[in-house]
């Protein structure tokens, strides 16, 4: 990691497991100061043990108003403000036609995967805008550029990530806030498993990628930092493809 993050002080969402925990571990190694969100806060507090730096691991449900807004005001008062975010918890359905999707099953993935991005942006942003700035990045996918077939709900949650990061950009830019969206191929976390139970193959998956493989979530993390980092400072409203090559053609 040779992005410069001393000092920063920086929400992680869905930091327990994959790409969020990669995240949360690459900005640390980057001397930046974490708050860790996750349904699993067991999970991230030996992270936030391994830091000299402040840092806070904090149960909160991100599909919640209430767990968010307390989130926040804890991790501001641990950290004294906050600088950045990777809005990055997110949930994978069954992989079925958009016909089969059970109705609860849509309510629930567009509760965590856009409601939760949506609840987090608003409590970060007001903080931002009145806190002299700061960046927010967005974990939506390569279902969010393209339809996923037999992975519709997803795909619309993924695409609703990347308008309202497109809408925030223009809104905040005013007040120096960067408001921008990763969007990663397949990578190696426990959200495949949804792919996978359905006979969709790690080999299928690497297929999908010019480069042919699948993504290690380090790789992913690099993607959120550089862009969370001031070597990122005129990119905002962008849907930045980590995908090694799969919308490429
Ligand atoms: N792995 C991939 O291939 C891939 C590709 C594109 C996008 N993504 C996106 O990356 C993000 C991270 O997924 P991952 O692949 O690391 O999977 P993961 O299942 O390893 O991680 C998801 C994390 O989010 C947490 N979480 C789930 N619901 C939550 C809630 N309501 N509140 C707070 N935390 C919650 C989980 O506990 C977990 O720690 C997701 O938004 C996913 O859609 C993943």
């Amino acid at each position: 990691m040779d992005h410069d993050l001393q000092g920063r002080k920086v929400i992680v969402t869905g930091a327990a497991t994959g790409i969020g925990k990669a995240t949360a571990e690459a900005l640390i190694a980057a001397g930046a100061s974490v708050a860790l969100w996750d349904t699993n806060k067991a999970a991230c507090v030996p992270l936030v043990e391994n830091t000299d730096a402040k840092a806070l691991a904090l149960e909160v449900d991100v599909a919640s108003s209430a767990s968010v807004e307390s989130a926040m005001k804890q991790s501001v008062e641990a950290l004294g403000s906050i600088d950045g975010a990777f809005n990055n918890a997110g949930i994978g359905i069954d992989t079925v036609p958009i016909e089969a999707v059970e109705e609860a099953d849509f309510d629930t993935i567009v509760s965590v995967n856009m409601k939760g991005v949506w609840l987090c942006m608003k409590s970060q942003l007001k903080h931002m805008k009145a806190n002299g700035g700061g960046a927010i990045v967005n974990n939506a996918s390569v279902a969010g550029l393209v339809g996923l077939a037999m992975q519709g709900a997803y795909s619309g949650t993924k695409h609703a990530v990347i308008g309202m990061t497109k809408a925030a950009a223009a809104e905040a830019a005013p007040k120096q806030v960067r408001v921008n969206a990763i969007c990663p191929g397949a990578t190696r976390t426990p959200i495949l498993t949804h792919l996978l139970e359905a006979g969709i193959s790690e080999d299928m998956l690497a297929e999908m990628a010019a480069q042919k493989r699948l993504a290690e979530p380090e790789e992913i993390a690099a993607a959120a930092c550089w862009l969370l980092s001031d070597a990122a400072s005129y990119v905002t409203g962008a849907a930045m493809p980590v995908d090694g090559g799969w919308t490429a053609h």
